[in-house]
């Protein structure tokens, strides 16, 4: 007897479940958490390889893989399990992401894309040599080097870990040699950069397919206290100008690097005026949150359409400014789940909790509020996650 071949797995069978896309995510954080909701609207099935049925995107029903990312049979299976894969975090080893992709299923970003997010000393060398505007930089070892690297460009100088940071950890301002030689003590290779002078820091969130394919969200003002975002403006209060060249340089980069899905773009704008990348990711990013409810179409369904091949949405927004403020975990524990009929007070007021538990600094959601003047929504904003956060809420 013949045996009957098997149904393809994303059109055909005979159920609507077969006819659903499938997409992988490697990592079940909150930015899988948010692509779900989007996966849901767009009746897509998102799957997520995640350590725990706890981790925020498997706890709010993404279908749950349990694994790492650097378990190479954990990978495979997860590859032939959905129809493409891409990711929530950079941690991701690229052997596990290429043999994924020789085994047949595509991987957005491609593993060569991710590298730039990855590794910040493979990012700075790669936009230099396409003359893009980078903070003076260079691979350091030794105490000695960071010496004279500042002999050149000035204490203090910025000393990052090439690899692993977040969050502002694994970034270091130092003012001399023996603060430098105590930073360069921690294990990992090390860049130092020249300390720039920030007048705004900005990001460029953009959509793009495989065929190329782009759309470029209004510039993201973003506020970041000890390294980490606290709050967002969308758009940017920077003149025009600055705002179409920064949305140039990300589509350049985009280009470049051949970035597939939401690709972010941090930047600087200096005091005088000028742009300087600091980083890439190549996934949503917190500084596209505000286009949950801020834009037509989010980051998230874009990243979705994205790497799916699908034409992408529209990015202009549902309001003339979108503010948004991190919730991060108070000193002592507070649940915002408890908080919420004194936030709601505010019917303003968009909530975003990701399901995770307090942790002093720890990211536990988010809030939005859409208006006219950015002022107003940012202190809206701000009262909302304070309600929802501080120990004494106001
Ligand atoms: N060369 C620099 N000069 C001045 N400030 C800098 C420089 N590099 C980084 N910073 C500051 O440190 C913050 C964190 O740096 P960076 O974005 O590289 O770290 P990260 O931990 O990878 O970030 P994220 O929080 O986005 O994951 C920046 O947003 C900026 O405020
Ligand atoms: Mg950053």
């Amino acid at each position: 007897v013949p045996s009957s071949p098997p149904p393809p797995t994303s059109a055909g069978g005979d159920g609507v479940d077969e006819r659903a896309a499938r997409v992988g995510m490697v990592g079940g954080g909150q930015l899988a958490r948010m692509t779900h909701r989007a996966a849901i609207d767009l009746g897509v099935e998102l799957h997520v390889l995640t350590p725990s049925p706890d981790d925020p995107a498997a706890a709010a029903g993404a279908s749950f893989h349990a694994g790492a990312p650097d378990d190479l049979e954990a990978m495979l299976a997860f590859g032939r399990a959905v129809d493409v894969v891409t990711l929530d975090h950079e941690l991701v080893p690229t052997a596990g992401l290429d043999a994924v992709r020789d085994a047949g299923t595509p991987v957005h970003p491609a593993p060569a894309a991710l590298r730039f997010a990855q590794d910040k000393l493979h990012a700075r060398r790669g936009f230099a040599e396409l003359d893009l505007p980078v903070p003076a930089f260079t691979a350091v070892d030794t105490p000695e080097e960071v010496e004279r690297f500042a002999a050149d460009h000035g204490w203090p100088v910025v000393l990052k870990a090439r690899a692993g940071g977040y969050d502002g950890r694994g970034v270091e301002v130092v003012h001399d040699r023996d603060a430098a030689a105590q930073v360069l003590a921690h294990p990992g290779a090390w860049l130092v950069e020249a300390n720039v002078a920030i007048q705004t820091e900005i990001a460029v969130v953009l959509a793009r397919g495989p065929d190329g394919a782009t759309v470029v969200y209004p510039v993201v003002e973003t506020v970041q206290r000890d390294g980490i975002c606290i709050e967002l403006v969308m758009p940017a209060r920077i003149a025009e100008p600055l705002q179409q060249q920064a949305r140039t340089l990300a589509d350049q980069i985009a280009q470049a690097i051949d970035a597939v899905g939401i690709l972010a773009v941090e930047l600087f704008v200096t005091d005088d005026q000028t742009l300087v990348i600091n980083e890439v990711a190549t996934r949503p990013h917190n500084s596209g949150h505000a286009t949950i409810e801020g834009s037509v179409t989010s980051q998230f369904s874009n990243h979705l359409r994205a790497v799916l091949g699908w034409p992408l949405g529209l990015t202009a927004m549902r309001a003339p400014v979108a503010a948004t403020v991190n919730l991060l975990g108070a000193d002592q524990p507070v649940d915002p789940r408890t908080r919420l009929p004194l936030a709601l007070r505010d019917p303003r007021l968009h909530v975003h909790l990701y399901g995770k538990d307090w942790r002093p600094g720890r990211k536990l959601g988010h809030v939005t509020v859409l208006g006219d003047h950015p002022d107003e929504a940012l202190a809206a904003a701000r009262l909302g996650a304070a309600r929802l956060t501080a120990v004494t809420p106001p």
